[in-house]
Formats: structure tokens, sequence, C-alpha cells
């Protein structure tokens, strides 16, 4: 029997193979419509459950939208093709927070099963994102309710005030925002979406239990140089935008630490290739494709591989109060070979319609040292 088979619990790691718990992408934008139909599989192939996104156009703001976007990606996964199938996949939905949401809406989508959580996106921050908060005090009584039922508040971490640096966008929310609402709602969970800086990681780190942060891969991968590495690089612009080197190291550090406030969220977020390569390019790297690959990648370079499981698939469910999968997921290392075809510079997928959907995926041209067993 091998090493990996003996293994009962935790992750097991030979030289070659690691197989964790399946793993949750607590953060995800699967769209709706062709779109919807054409990314689905990437998501489902690897991830037992995921943190759907709300902002569609227009977006999910009632319990009813909810339950109609949640039949949709179901019907689109059934539609898909694929072996991991078997394996089962549930969306998680999220409320979009508004100044005008009543709050007993999310009581309602919460109590039922349908809401997992709330978005909250500073009105102006990123894609779809105009009908969103201007001020988090003008949502008091929305996050009151919130905290009283325990159900999670998803933030977008950035000041949308013109006079403040892009790059300064996410400390200075931190500061001007984060600091103030979670001392008027000290029981209020909070996850600190897709942290691109030292200051956001250092300040979950020395926060209280009920405060998480996601980390996505390119953040982990790329520093803002990469938008610029040889020409204007629209596939690596995304909001919050990559920082300096110092950051990504310092969210490296703390997605491999084993410290269970830091978990796995994508952010995979997919425009059509013509509406990134435009004069005025939509945010959003599409990294579903490869990854739990790519987390893998960076782990193993932090000398870090067991602690891959618990950042993809016990930390997110325990701070959501659910179990963590009992299936699981093998990765399998593979030497460099040329011959191998490697990431696609372009995706064509299917979706329903006489048209594929083009797509540029997070490493394209790059070969990958890890790949899922399925
Ligand atoms: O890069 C991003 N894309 N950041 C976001 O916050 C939203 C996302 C999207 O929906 O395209
Ligand atoms: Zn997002």
């Amino acid at each position: 029997m091998t090493a990996m088979a003996q293994a009962s619990a935790g992750s097991s790691l030979s030289n070659r193979r690691l197989r964790i718990r399946r793993p949750d992408d607590w953060h995800v934008h699967l769209r709706d419509g062709p779109m919807l139909q054409a990314v689905v599989g990437h998501t489902a192939r690897q991830f037992a459950r995921a943190i759907v996104m709300p902002n569609l156009r227009p977006p999910i703001t009632t319990v009813a939208a909810a339950v109609a976007y949640r039949h949709r990606i179901t019907a689109a996964l059934r539609a898909s093709e694929g072996e991991w199938k078997a394996a089962g996949f549930t969306p998680l939905m999220t409320a979009y927070l508004t100044e005008t949401l009543p709050p007993a809406e999310l009581e309602r989508g919460f109590a039922e099963g349908v809401f997992t959580a709330a978005k909250l996106y500073p009105a102006g921050a990123t894609t779809n994102s105009d009908a969103g908060v201007r001020d988090p005090l003008h949502i008091a009584s929305a996050l009151e309710t919130m905290e009283r039922i325990g159900m999670p508040l998803l933030i977008h971490g950035e000041v949308t005030d013109p006079a403040v640096d892009i790059f300064d966008r996410e400390a200075v929310f931190i500061e001007r925002h984060l600091v103030p609402l979670l001392r008027r709602h000290p029981e209020l969970k909070v996850v600190l979406e897709h942290i691109t800086t030292a200051e956001a990681a250092q300040f979950v780190a020395e926060g209280p239990a009920t405060l998480a942060a996601t980390i996505t891969p390119h953040h982990l991968h790329i520093n803002r140089n990469a938008l610029f590495q040889g020409g204007l690089r629209p596939d690596f612009y995304c909001l919050p935008v990559a920082k300096r080197e110092r950051h990504r190291l310092a969210l490296r550090a703390a997605a491999t630490s084993g410290n269970p406030q830091f978990f796995l969220g994508t952010d995979s977020a997919p425009h059509p290739r013509h509406a990134k390569e435009a004069a005025c390019g939509c945010a959003g790297i599409y990294n579903a494709p490869f990854a739990i690959e790519s987390y893998a990648v960076v782990f193993e370079q932090e000398n870090a591989l067991e602690r891959l499981e618990a950042f993809a698939s016990i930390n997110g469910p325990r701070f959501y109060g659910l179990e963590p999968n009992e299936g699981q997921l093998e990765l399998e290392r593979q030497a460099p070979n040329d011959d191998e075809p490697g990431v696609p510079l372009i995706l064509q997928l299917a979706n329903g319609t006489a048209t594929p959907t083009a797509l540029v995926p997070f490493h394209a041209g790059e070969q990958l040292p890890w790949r899922v067993v399925l």
C-alpha cells in the first residue's frame, strides 16, 4: 500500500502525488447566460462548492433572484460535459448589498439556506458595482441583522475616492472603513476578499477569529510589473490591482502560514478576450481552468505543500461553519516536458451558441508542473 493510500485523514504527499480533501472556491464569478455555460465546468471540475459572486446585471438583490440564478448554474452544469460531474458541485449564493436592500430579505434568504453570505461592493469600485454601497454607514441596519444572525459579510475592500492612488485603495479602505465597521459590529463575521497588500495580511492576522481573508492565485504569482512586461498586458489587469513585490511576498507568507484566517478564493473573473483587449479593458483574470494547480505551484515553491489542504479545503468551511468536503482531489507532479501542450494561449469554449467564447486563461503559454488527476 502506498503512503498515500494509507493516509486516512489530512493530506498525503508522495514525491509525485498530492491528495487533499476536495477544495472549495470561496470567491468566484460564474456570470450568466453563454458565459456561465462556457466557464462553470472549469470551477466544478476541481471544487466541490463555490461562493458565487452576485455582481450580475442586474445584481442579485432578492431571494427569488438568487434561487433563479442557482437554477441557471445547475442547469448549465447539467448541460456541460466532463467526467468530473460525478463528484458534484454546489453553488453557494450571495446577496449584493445595496443601500435599499431590506434587512428582512437578507434574514429570510439566510434562514432559507439560499444566501450563504452578502457582498459589499463600494459603489464604483469594480465590475458592475454601480448599485453598490457609497458608505458602509448607509447599510448599518443590514449589518446589524447580519451580525445578529451570523451571516458573513464579504467585502471588496477598496476606497473609490479618486484622490487616493489606485495602489493605496485597499490599505486606505482598511483604515477608513474596515476598522470603524469592525468596531461598530464586533460580532460580525467578515471576509476581506482578494487581499493584495502586506497591510491587509497583517490586519487580518492580528484581527479576531471572526475576520478572515481570501487570497487569489494571481496575487500570489504576479506583482504589478506583470501589467507592463514587454508592453501593456490586459490579461494581468484585475481589481484590486496587483501591488509591489513586497506585497506579493507577504501574501505568499500569509497563504502558506497555516493561519486558519486565510483561505482560497480565486476571484476567477472571465471577460471575453475582446473586452479585455480593448481601449478600456475590463478588470478580471480568468484563472479557474488551472486554479488548484496554480496554488500548488506556490505552496511547493514555499516548501509548504503540506499546508495546501488547510488553505484550500479546511479553513474556508471552518470559517463559514460548514463541514469540509468528504471527497478527495488528487494532483500529480509531472517533470517539465516540452511535448506537453501546457496552458493554452486562448480557450475557445462551447457555450450553447454558434459562436464559442474566447478567453485567455491565467498562466497562458506556461507549463505547470502539477495537474489534477480526474
Ligand atoms: O478584477 C476583478 N474582476 N475584480 C473584481 O472585483 C470584479 C471582477 C469581475 O467581476 O470582473
Ligand atoms: Zn471578485
